[in-house]
């Protein structure tokens, strides 16, 4: 480096805080295909995954950078045979290690090495309360897996978060769901609405809730919170949809969240990698700090200073940053313009009009069937 780039890098140190939180997308792989999938719609063209070596070449950079979590998912992250591995390179390295798993593939060998290894938490992933809905969602027949992996989960003495992401064909089921997360002793339940990208998106019609459907699922929640007191730690999301201001969206572009794909691109969200005109780092060819402090990627929509109207004159711009540089660009074609869940873009009709679609009662999936995710289906998307 020469002084003047040691001297920019001290000042941008100083100025922008660390990646705290490391997401490790170990593999695109899984036995599942859930319609709602967050992974990028054409996953299967990324199959050049990391080595153990490469990974953990980014485990130490971020750390040395100031990273404290690191998360471990996929995919189903436990279908890298070297997992173990890296969480013992994490947990080495001083990192809080959580794993988000569909719980395929946790048998006794691998959750006793993942202990050992030093894995501090997990988050177990289900469709829904009923093993029908469950094995319907993902197209697998995994529900009663799942049951055994939380009773292995518990057996080795892991505080437990039970997922589940909400949407029109499982949100009637609140309950049943919470009395589910119950009988496996989950200490912490999320309840995720559906956020709308990768196989969300595509879904989107099929997948949002009514308001009534809304209403009712979040009354439940607050009633057994009543009920059961703090037992059990409910979350429950609410749609950005249903909103009529954006979410401030990973807490920041640039901020505090720093994703890594499994073929090695660096991303400030999970998505970002389809916002056209922006290119991403690659772990192989730079480093973590070169990555999180230099490259245009993370710094594009760092701040306010990219922002135009109407974000650049609004009182809310620091609570919200703009919201969701992916959702602007996939529901307004332009990743520079205000998130459309927010009332003040000209686009925010657009998505008044689906919210008023998932009004109409019915099955949506009757007149347009759910695109499963899958490798076939990706590549068949992506043309
Ligand atoms: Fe990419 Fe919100 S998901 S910025």
């Amino acid at each position: 480096m020469t002084d003047f780039a040691e001297a920019q890098a001290a000042q941008d140190a100083a100025t922008i805080g660390p990646p705290l939180w490391l997401l490790a997308e170990v593999t695109y792989r899984c036995p599942l295909h859930c319609v709602y999938c967050y992974n990028p719609v054409d996953f299967a063209k990324h199959e050049a995954e990391l080595s153990t070596e490469e990974w953990f070449k980014v485990l130490r950079e971020a750390r040395e950078l100031g990273s404290v979590q690191c998360g471990f998912s996929g995919g189903e992250p436990m279908l890298r045979d070297d997992l173990e591995l890296l969480v013992a390179e994490a947990h080495r390295l001083g990192y809080y290690t959580n794993l988000l798993t569909s719980g395929v593939g946790l048998n006794e060998k691998r959750i006793d090495a993942l202990k050992e290894a030093g894995l501090d938490h997990i988050q177990l992933s289900f469709q829904d309360s009923s093993r029908e809905m469950n094995d319907f969602l993902s197209s697998t027949r995994t529900f009663d897996l799942k049951r055994r992996a939380a009773t292995l989960i518990k057996s080795r003495g892991y505080p437990m978060v039970m997922n589940c992401t909400i949407h029109r064909h499982n949100i009637d089921h609140i309950e049943a769901i919470l009395q589910l997360a119950d009988e496996i002793e989950a200490e912490y339940v999320e309840l995720a609405n559906t956020q709308y990208y990768g196989w969300a998106q595509v879904n989107r019609d099929q997948l949002l809730p009514s308001r009534e459907q809304l209403e009712c699922a979040e009354r439940i929640t607050n009633e057994w919170r009543e009920k059961h007191g703090n037992k059990m730690k409910l979350f429950f999301v609410v749609p950005d949809y249903y909103e009529n201001r954006p979410k401030k969206c990973m807490n920041g572009w640039g901020n505090i969240f720093l994703t890594i794909t499994p073929d090695g691109k660096a991303l400030p969200c999970h998505t970002a990698r389809m916002l056209p005109g922006l290119e991403f780092p690659d772990v192989r060819t730079s480093s973590v700090r070169e990555i999180w402090y230099e490259s245009e990627g993370f710094n594009r929509y760092r701040g306010t200073g990219w922002m135009k109207e109407p974000c650049s004159s609004c009182p809310e711009k620091e609570k919200d940053y703009g919201g969701c540089r992916c959702q602007a660009y996939m529901v307004a074609n332009d990743p520079n313009a205000a998130d459309p869940v927010c009332d003040k873009s000209p686009f925010h009709h657009k998505i008044v009009e689906a919210v008023e679609r998932a009004q109409i009662p019915g099955n949506p999936q009757q007149v347009k069937p759910l695109i499963y995710r899958g490798p076939k289906e990706s590549l068949q998307l992506d043309r």
